[in-house]
């Protein structure tokens, strides 16, 4: 029979069309072309129906056969491409996940702002509380609640830059005291680092700086207590050797009011050369004293039942001590070749 001939040629031709398929999309080709629409054996079943009664049933049944076994041969070799395929992409994207790595550079943090994570967490340790306040801030907060009233001659010590209405640049983060203690009752003790401002700017001044201020106030604080945990703070900065000296001074808020000194953790005063203390033996470190009893008035502590001593230092200085620099403006300059040596 020609018809039956026909179905095993067109069969076998898209056989070997599938076998010879290299890749899954020449595969998908051989499916149109041997079993597609305009394929011969789509053409064949289109016919059935016009071939005699008594050949119809044989000739369909080789038809749908030979489809059948088109179809499960181009099914399997699909699967042994795409396996294949898929293998080859695995092995040209493979990541050698041994091969050492690109190495990227680190950032390193400002000699200012390791003083400042040092003497915070040695406050934090001691049960202080961080807080902080705004940098531009009232005439009121920065001098007058400061007991430095409208007029008075220390207003004029501070190289201020006044803005608009009554509002100035802090000058200092003493501020952030009065604000603390409006806040809340005693007792205080809290912590306070931030960016103040002076007009100011030579090798150790700059107009933008930082300070870290330091609040106590509770029942039967004393100097005593000043001066031990200033001691303690020092050890922890410069190192378990270095003393501490406090030496009478003059700050408006504070009554008595003191200076601390640091014995020089370089040469220890030994070095008339030395190139930290010059030869003094001692490094001013930071002012201090014992709150004096109208500030605690002015946000309503009682001074008669409570006692307070706060403390003002200046990381940047201290960093420039510890650290050897000469010059305070190479700090903000933000040049890298300076900053990647710490
Ligand atoms: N605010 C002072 C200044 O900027 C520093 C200071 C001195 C702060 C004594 C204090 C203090 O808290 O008790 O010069």
């Amino acid at each position: 029979m020609e018809a039956l001939e026909r179905i095993r040629k067109l069969k076998s031709q898209a056989l070997e069309d599938v076998a010879r398929a290299r890749s899954t999309a020449e595969a998908e080709e051989a499916r149109i072309r041997h079993l597609g629409r305009s394929s011969g054996l789509a053409g064949m079943r289109r016919s059935i129906g016009t071939l005699p009664p008594d050949e119809r049933r044989e000739i369909g049944r080789e038809v749908n056969l030979a489809v059948r076994e088109v179809e499960s041969a181009l099914r399997e070799r699909l699967a042994e491409l795409a396996g294949a395929e898929l293998e080859e992409r695995l092995r040209e994207e493979a990541v050698d996940v041994t091969l050492p790595g690109v190495p990227y550079p680190k950032g390193h943090l400002h000699p200012t702002q390791r003083i400042i994570d040092e003497v915070v967490d040695f406050f934090v340790g001691l049960g202080y509380r961080v807080a902080e306040g705004p940098e531009v801030e009232t005439d009121y907060y920065n001098f007058t609640a400061l007991n430095i009233p409208p007029g008075h001659p220390a207003r004029s010590m501070q190289d201020t830059f006044f803005l608009d209405e009554g509002l100035v640049l802090r000058t200092h983060t003493s501020p952030v005291q009065v604000r603390t203690m409006l806040s809340q009752e005693p007792p205080v003790y809290v912590v306070v680092p931030g960016r103040v401002y002076r007009r100011d700017s030579d090798p150790t001044h700059t107009p933008m700086f930082h300070q870290i201020e330091g609040l106590a106030v509770d029942r039967g604080l004393s100097l005593a207590h000043l001066k031990g945990t200033l001691a303690a703070m020092a050890r922890h900065v410069f190192g378990e050797g270095v003393g501490i000296r406090l030496r009478p001074s003059y700050f408006q808020f504070t009554e008595p009011s003191v200076e601390l000194d640091v014995s020089c953790f370089v040469c220890g005063g030994a070095d008339p050369d030395c190139r930290v203390c010059k030869g003094a033996g001692w490094l001013e470190m930071l002012g201090a004293g014992m709150v004096d009893p109208a500030v605690l008035e002015e946000v309503g502590y009682d001074s008669e039942e409570y006692t307070g001593f706060a403390f003002g230092m200046g990381p940047d200085r201290m960093a420039m001590v510890k650290y050897g620099i000469p010059d305070l403006r190479l700090f903000f300059e933000g040049d890298l070749r300076f900053l990647r040596q710490f």
